[in-house]
């Protein structure tokens, strides 16, 4: 069904793999076509209740858009080309099933900028992380500039991107870009482990937390007005009222995202 990836669903959880492994899942035109495609599939499917990216081989996530993509390129082509993976980008940050990135080699370039737009990030602790564009004479042009920012700080950020510095796993841990360090073996168990955990509590809320964290970067919007407005709606679902009702009946709830 897809060129470059592999899809599986398991529990709930749909697992796409880039699976370029040949080229380190370079992000070529392909890949992004038939990631655009898979979060169309995501989206309406009830039984993807969360969803994990990684990369397929030992070595690497993604190392990097697909540099053999650049060549001959005009200002124009460029400015359309991170527009396209801005918006995919985007599409994957403001899904509202959580999507998580397992880490699993090499996530630089266009990689690192994959793995910042999922909702959090676990990694291996053979993973390395950097945005080594301005050894390309280039900047970042998938949102790496402002998300590495928000996730580690300016000052850190600032570094990564001047130097083209590679920082590993447990750096990443400690600026706070990934959230667990595991070996090879473990890392989709981790992951899969954490997100059985957040599939089985209320969809909509979980969306809701999604929606509203996203909102503390966008500034076209108030993100406590926003809270105000989720927390209400959530007054109006069934499982609010079935988790309020499970609580003081002292039994689990049970819910149906409805
Ligand atoms: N775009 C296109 N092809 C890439 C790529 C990328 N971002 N990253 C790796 N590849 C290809 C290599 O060209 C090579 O292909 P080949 O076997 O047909 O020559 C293959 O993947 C394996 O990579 P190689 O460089 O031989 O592996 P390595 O272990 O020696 O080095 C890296 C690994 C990640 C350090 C190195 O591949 C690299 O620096 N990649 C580019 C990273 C980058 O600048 N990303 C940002 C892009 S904006």
């Amino acid at each position: 069904m897809y060129q470059t990836l592999l899809t599986s669903l398991e529990n709930n959880i749909f697992t796409i793999t880039i699976n370029r492994p040949d080229k380190l899942n370079a992000l070529n035109k392909d890949v992004f076509n038939d990631l655009n495609r898979a979060l169309d599939e995501i989206e309406p499917d009830a039984a993807i209740k969360s969803v994990i990216i990684t990369g397929a081989g030992p070595k690497a996530f993604v190392a990097g858009a697909d540099i053999s993509e650049f060549n001959g390129l005009n200002k124009e082509q460029a400015m359309a080309m991170a527009k396209k993976g801005q918006d995919i980008f985007a599409r994957i940050e403001n899904s509202s099933k959580p999507i998580v990135a397992a880490v699993n080699g090499f996530a630089l370039g266009g990689g690192c900028e994959l793995a910042m737009a999922c909702h959090f990030r676990i990694a291996s602790d053979n993973a390395k992380f950097g945005q080594p564009e301005v050894n390309l004479g280039l900047i970042p042009g998938y949102g790496g500039t402002q998300r590495l920012v928000q996730l580690i700080g300016k000052g850190k950020a600032m570094e990564l991107l001047m130097s083209a510095g590679m920082i590993d796993a447990n750096e990443a841990k400690q600026l706070g870009l990934v959230n667990y360090v595991t070996t090879d073996g473990e890392l989709l168990g981790q992951a899969k482990k954490i997100l059985t955990i957040i599939n089985s509590k209320a969809p909509l809320a979980v969306a809701g937390c999604i929606k509203t964290a996203n909102a503390v970067f966008d500034e076209s919007v108030n993100g406590y007005d926003l809270e105000i407005k989720e927390f209400g709606g959530c007054f109006d679902t069934d499982d609010m009222k079935e988790g309020v009702s499970a609580f003081l009946e002292k039994r689990k709830a049970t819910f149906s995202g409805k």
